[in-house]
C-alpha cells in the first residue's frame, strides 16, 4: 500500500510503471538509478505472477532457432533484441546481487538439447539449420561426450547446443528486483489495480486505481502481462499462454549440470535441491490452477530424461501464465503520447527484461539508444489485438 501523500505531489518528471514482473520491476530499477522518480503498481505480489512462475530461461538460442515460427517476418529482429538482452545479463545480475544481497543463480553454461529418437534428430538438424541461418552459435555432443557432460541423462544419441544460453533463480531475482527498487527509492504499491487511464490533451496523465484516487505522472508504462488495463489500446491485449510446471528436490549428480531442453521437457537445476521441469503450453487458458494429467505427463518425460528421478518425489506444481501479443513478438515503446509499452514476453520475459528496460530508458531520454527494440514498435505492421 502507499502513502496517500504522494498522489498530491507534483507529477513532473513521475513515472508511473504498471505491472510488478519482469519487466515492470526491471523497468522501475533501472528508471530510478537514471534519477527518475517511479511509482510501481501491483494488484498482487511484485514478482509474484509470471516471473515466479517461470522457468528463469534466458535462452536466446534455443528460443530463437527451436521454438521460433522460422519465417516470421521479426525472426531477424527478435534473435539480434534476444542477443543483446543475453549480452545484459552478466552486468545485470552482477549490480542486483550487489544492491539487493540476495544470489541470484545467474549462469550462462549454456543449454543441451539430447536427442533420443530419429524423429528428434530430424528436429535438430533443422534447429542446427535455422540457427545457421540466424546467425546463432551452436555446438553438438555425441552419445559419448553428451554421457560425460551429464551422466545422469537417459542413453541418447547425442544433442545439439546452444552455448551462449544460461538460466537465472527467478524466484531470487522478483525478490532481488523489488528490493534493489526499493533501495533506489521506486514506491511499490501492492494490492490495487489499475482502473483506468487519465487522458487530456490527447496525452495520457496518469492513472486511476480501485479506489478512485487519481495519481499523475509524466509517463505510464503499460507492463501489466496478461492483466487487462481499462483504456489501453486494443494492441497492449495479451493472449495468456498457460505453461504448467513441476519441481523435483534432486541436487548432483541426479540433477543435470547445465539446462536440458528437450524437444518435449526441459529441466534446469536451481540452487539448493529445487530441480524445475517444464512446460506445458496452453494457449488461450487463463485458469492459473493445475491439472493431474498435465502434471503426470511432464512427471514421466522428466524421468525418461533422467532416470534416476524414478523414486524423486515431485514436491512443487504450478503454473503461470505467458503473455502473448497478437503476433508472439514483444511490443516496446510509445503506444500514444505519454503511454509507453514494456511487454509481450511471452517465452522470454525473463531473458528481455533487461533490453526492455534498456530501450524504455532511451525513449525517456535516459539511456543509450536501443535500435534493436525498434521493430518491435506497438506500431508495426500487423500487430493487432491478441485474442483471450
Ligand atoms: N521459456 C520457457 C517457457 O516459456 O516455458
Amino acid at each position: 500500500m502507499y502513502d496517500a501523500s504522494i498522489i498530491a505531489d507534483q507529477p513532473a518528471g513521475r513515472i508511473i510503471v504498471i505491472g510488478g514482473g519482469a519487466s515492470g520491476l526491471s523497468c522501475a530499477w533501472r528508471l530510478a538509478g537514471a534519477g527518475l522518480k517511479v511509482i510501481l503498481i501491483e494488484a498482487g505480489e511484485p514478482g509474484g505472477g509470471a516471473l515466479h512462475a517461470s522457468g528463469g530461461m534466458l535462452a536466446a538460442g534455443f528460443e530463437s532457432a527451436v521454438e521460433l515460427q522460422p519465417d516470421h517476418p521479426l525472426a531477424s529482429a527478435f534473435v539480434r533484441f534476444a542477443e543483446a538482452a543475453s549480452d545484459l545479463w552478466p552486468g545485470w545480475a552482477e549490480r542486483l546481487q550487489a544492491e539487493s544481497g540476495r544470489a541470484l543463480g545467474y549462469e550462462r553454461r549454456g543449454s543441451i538439447i539430447p536427442i533420443f529418437t530419429a524423429e528428434e534428430s530430424e528436429r535438430a538438424a533443422a534447429a542446427m539449420e535455422r540457427a545457421r541461418a540466424l546467425g546463432i552459435e551452436t555446438s553438438r555432443y555425441d552419445a559419448a561426450a553428451l554421457h560425460e557432460a551429464e551422466p545422469s541423462l537417459a542413453r541418447a544419441l547425442g544433442a545439439i547446443a546452444f552455448p551462449r544460453d544460461g538460466q537465472v533463480d527467478n524466484r531470487a531475482l522478483g525478490l532481488a528486483l523489488t528490493e534493489a527498487a526499493r533501495g533506489r527509492g521506486v514506491d511499490i504499491i501492492t494490492g490495487r489495480t489499475v482502473t483506468g487511464l487519465l487522458r487530456s490533451t490527447g496525452r495520457v496523465t496518469g492513472v486511476t486505481l480501485d479506489l478512485g484516487d487519481p495519481l499523475g505522472a509524466e509517463a505510464v508504462i503499460l507492463a501489466s502481462g496478461t492483466g487487462v488495463i481499462p483504456g489501453a489500446p486494443p494492441v497492449m491485449a495479451m493472449e495468456p499462454v498457460k505453461g504448467q510446471m513441476i519441481a523435483f528436490a534432486a541436487a548432483r549428480p541426479v540433477a543435470p549440470a547445465h539446462v536440458l531442453r528437450g524437444f518435449s521437457i526441459y529441466l534446469a537445476a536451481k540452487p539448493g535441491t529445487r530441480l524445475v521441469a517444464g512446460a506445458t503450453s496452453e494457449p488461450g487458458v487463463d485458469d492459473p490452477g493445475t491439472d493431474d494429467e498435465a502434471i503426470a505427463r511432464l512427471t514421466a518425460a522428466a524421468r525418461a530424461a533422467i532416470p534416476g528421478l524414478a523414486a524423486t518425489p515431485v514436491m512443487e506444481r504450478w503454473a503461470g501464465l505467458r503473455p502473448r501479443t497478437a503476433d508472439s513478438m514483444p511490443v516496446i515503446g510509445e503506444v500514444e503520447p505519454g503511454l509507453l509499452a514494456a511487454g509481450g514476453g511471452y517465452r522470454n520475459g525473463v531473458l528481455l527484461a533487461p533490453a526492455i528496460a534498456e530501450a524504455l530508458a532511451a525513449y525517456l531520454g535516459v539511456g543509450e539508444d536501443w535500435p534493436s527494440a525498434a521493430p518491435f514498435s506497438p506500431h508495426r505492421p500487423g500487430l493487432t489485438a491478441a485474442e483471450r
